[in-house]
């Protein structure tokens, strides 16, 4: 059973690049780390209230526009940066890729990428909007992902609902995945406080906590992390959103 849920996520992702362990617990069809990070406690929630706003996200993003790098130059221009750096280096994944409109930009300038997210309904959009493009289920926190099998790695919106203590070992996670040279690229919203939402994207009913995090704070982690920043780019605040951080930064060589 576990070999063909392996084929069937090689299929879908078309590699062995993740390690598919033979035998080993599986969450989301995706399998979980030998050494696993502390399991968020309010992960089962934040699933939920995605699933529930996944619907309203997608068609905010189709319609609208909001939330698509295209419509941003800075944002555009913070990915394109990272598609021509790590162009070429190793495969590429998109961690909490919502409705994977990052994911098909990089894969449309011919990146080979992945994406992958924690709610099921979020995957379900991914792949009914971008069906030439791979996605699986799975949390940030129980990626098994392989020493330097990775080119680059994006957390892009998708790592503020990790707890203060989760975060910096996902990042060490990415660290440990990513190729010496590989990159990562990260936004995030900026503050000091733990914000608590209980609705989102059209007043639909959420639970989730939105970490802020100080550019400074973040950045810091990211070193700990063992990865060295090359690039930071502050938001303003906007009438969507919050101010905003983008940051990239390498695996050393
Ligand atoms: C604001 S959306 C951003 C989606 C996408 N990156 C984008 O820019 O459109 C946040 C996404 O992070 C995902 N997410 C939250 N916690 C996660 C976790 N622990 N692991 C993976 N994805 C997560 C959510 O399901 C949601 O799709």
């Amino acid at each position: 059973m576990l070999q063909e849920v392996g084929r069937a996520v090689k299929e879908r992702l078309g590699a062995d690049r993740f390690a598919v362990p033979k035998s080993r617990e599986w969450a989301y069809g995706w399998p979980m780390r030998a050494h696993p990070i502390d399991r968020p406690a309010d992960l089962d929630v934040v699933r939920e209230s995605y699933d529930r706003v996944a619907d309203n996200y997608a068609d905010m993003v189709v319609t609208t526009g909001i939330g698509d790098i295209r419509r941003d130059p800075w944002l555009k221009a913070s990915i394109d940066a990272f598609a021509d750096t790590v162009r070429g280096l190793g495969p590429v994944l998109d961690v909490g890729c919502g409705p994977g409109t990052v994911t098909a930009y990089l894969a449309e300038r011919g990146l080979d990428v992945s994406g992958v997210d924690l709610s099921p309904r979020m995957i379900e959009n991914a792949r009914r909007l971008h069906p030439e493009c791979r996605f699986a289920v799975a949390s940030a926190t129980e990626l098994d992902l392989g020493e330097a099998s990775l080119g680059g790695v994006l957390g892009w919106w998708s790592l503020f609902n990790l707890p203060r203590d989760v975060l910096p070992q996902v990042l060490a996670l990415f660290a440990h995945a990513l190729k010496p040279g590989g990159h990562l690229i990260t936004a995030t919203h900026v503050g000091d406080e733990d914000a608590v939402r209980t609705e989102a994207y059209g007043g639909v009913p959420v639970r989730w906590t939105t970490h802020k995090w100080r550019p400074e704070q973040l950045v810091n982690l990211i070193e700990q992390a063992g990865l060295n920043p090359v690039a930071e780019l502050r938001l303003p605040p906007t009438e969507y959103s919050g101010p905003g951080l983008v940051v990239m930064a390498k695996r050393p060589e």
